[in-house]
């Protein structure tokens, strides 16, 4: 495998997609590759329980937190027009961002918000998504460690963490959630999902990554009780959740989850790991966990692995970020084809969605379109390229992505929503996002 070479990182030196398919081949990457990018404009087909859904290509825009939601948690007009340019990229299904069920698991004062009084406002929200003919998710989630809004004075912790706390020691005084506070949460889920289905909203993600709060239960080797420990009681409330919000729907509503196949976190504190140091993925309970919820309706998997709070170059390869990442952003891009592949092929009825692709830039096309080819996902979505370019999915279709428009993996957008702010993109979309970058983030 390549050195990784520390300058490297801060450059993305490829002028042509031959040169990244050399350089790739030469250092032993395992990266899919397709000049042939037809099967981006492929249609692919949501099997589901109760029928097929033909999508008009393959393409999706990754949920992406605005932090700009009206303080109640309805849609905002700055949320409004981040809709718009997603769906009106050409991408043939939108997943919406991270909305919350209950108003103490906010990420922020700003963070969406999903109840009888938003209600009309998704309603709206999605109906001028639509316009665009695009199929949408609402992504239902309880932000638990990662909580941070006026009502509640302190994060949610299902478990203790010991990664976690010696970034923040102050966390390790603050109590676990009791069972009786997680035993309701799966009623709150499916009232938020009936809402959202009145919305008009296709699918319903029940989200279960990035180490929130059902992801962080899926580790939790450590907790006592029933929902710690044992492989059994730490699905439990992602299951009691998923059966919940399953019991409310109508069949022809589609059940999604965006799930990390792996925390990439040591073992006995990450979900889906080998037992040693670095973390690896081990996907043996991956597997496991999508046996149950498969075979319970789940159909559409917009995988991702790691947590953005803890190894951020895991979950999104990029070039400058908090940290200088510890690998080259290739060999994270490749474990997550390689992770979206194995269960891909795993579970081949199973829409799953890959990620990491907008590290590539304009060369993004060929390595989505080889992963297209060879069954390492269904369709091939994107975050940061969605914030920055408004109709990347249209080019790369058509075969004229401009590098002018292209996300540089900057990770500005993760530097502004961590600190809450308006979150876009600052270097493409600069008349709205550069202000709120400087003010923010430059004078900290
Ligand atoms: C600013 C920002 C906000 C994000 N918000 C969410 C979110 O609400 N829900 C979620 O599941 N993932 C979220 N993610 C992760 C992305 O969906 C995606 O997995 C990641 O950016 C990698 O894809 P990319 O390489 O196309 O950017 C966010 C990422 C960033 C940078």
């Amino acid at each position: 495998m390549f050195a990784y070479d520390k300058k490297d990182s801060y450059t993305f030196s490829f002028t042509s997609p031959d040169e990244l398919r050399l350089y790739m081949e030469r250092n032993g990457y395992h990266i899919p590759f397709s000049k042939d990018i037809s099967p981006l404009s492929a249609k692919p087909v949501i099997k589901t329980p109760h029928g097929e859904i033909t999508l008009k290509n393959s393409l999706a825009t990754h949920p992406m937190e605005g932090c700009d939601a009206n303080i109640d948690g309805s849609a905002s007009d700055l949320t409004r027009r981040r809709y718009a340019r997603f769906s009106g990229s050409g991408a043939a299904l939108v997943w919406m961002e991270a909305i919350s069920v209950v108003p103490e698991a906010r990420t922020s004062d700003h963070q969406m918000m999903l109840n009888d009084n938003t209600a009309d406002s998704f309603k709206s929200l999605v109906a001028d998504i639509k316009k665009n003919d695009a199929f949408v998710v609402a992504q239902l989630t309880h932000s638990g460690r990662f909580a941070k809004n006026s009502d509640t004075p302190h994060a949610l912790f299902a478990t203790r963490s010991l990664p976690f706390e010696e970034k923040r020691p102050q966390d390790k005084d603050v109590p676990v959630l009791t069972d009786d506070y997680l035993d309701a949460l799966p009623e709150k889920f499916a009232k938020a999902a009936k809402i959202a289905e009145d919305a008009g909203f296709d699918a319903i993600d029940v989200k279960a990554c990035h180490q929130y709060l059902l992801d962080e239960l899926l580790s939790a080797h450590t907790r006592e009780g029933k929902y710690g420990g044992s492989f059994e009681n730490r699905i439990r409330l992602m299951v009691d959740c998923f059966d919940a919000v399953r019991s409310v729907l109508r069949p022809e509503t589609v059940l999604a989850s965006r799930l990390s196949l792996s925390d990439m976190i040591e073992a006995p504190y990450g979900f889906a790991v080998a037992e040693g140091r670095p973390a690896t993925p081990d996907l043996t309970e991956t597997k496991k966990l999508l046996e149950i919820l498969t075979a319970k309706g789940l159909s559409l998997v917009d995988m991702t692995m790691g947590s953005p709070y803890f190894n951020p170059h895991v979950n999104r390869p990029y070039n400058r970020g908090s940290y200088m990442p510890p690998e080259h952003p290739l060999v994270g891009l490749e474990r997550l084809i390689d992770a979206s592949r194995e269960i891909q092929h795993t579970f081949p009825d199973l829409t799953v969605i890959g990620t990491g692709y907008s590290y590539l830039r304009e060369f993004a096309p060929y390595v989505a379109a080889g992963a297209l080819k060879e069954k390492a996902a269904s369709m091939i979505g994107f975050g940061r390229m969605a914030f920055a370019y408004d109709t990347f999915a249209t080019d790369m279709m058509a075969g004229k992505v401009d590098p002018k428009k292209v996300c540089i993996a900057c990770s500005k957008c993760a530097e502004i929503k961590r600190l809450s702010g308006l979150t876009g993109c600052p270097i493409r979309d600069q008349e709205i996002y550069l202000p709120v970058y400087r003010e923010l983030c430059m004078k900290k």
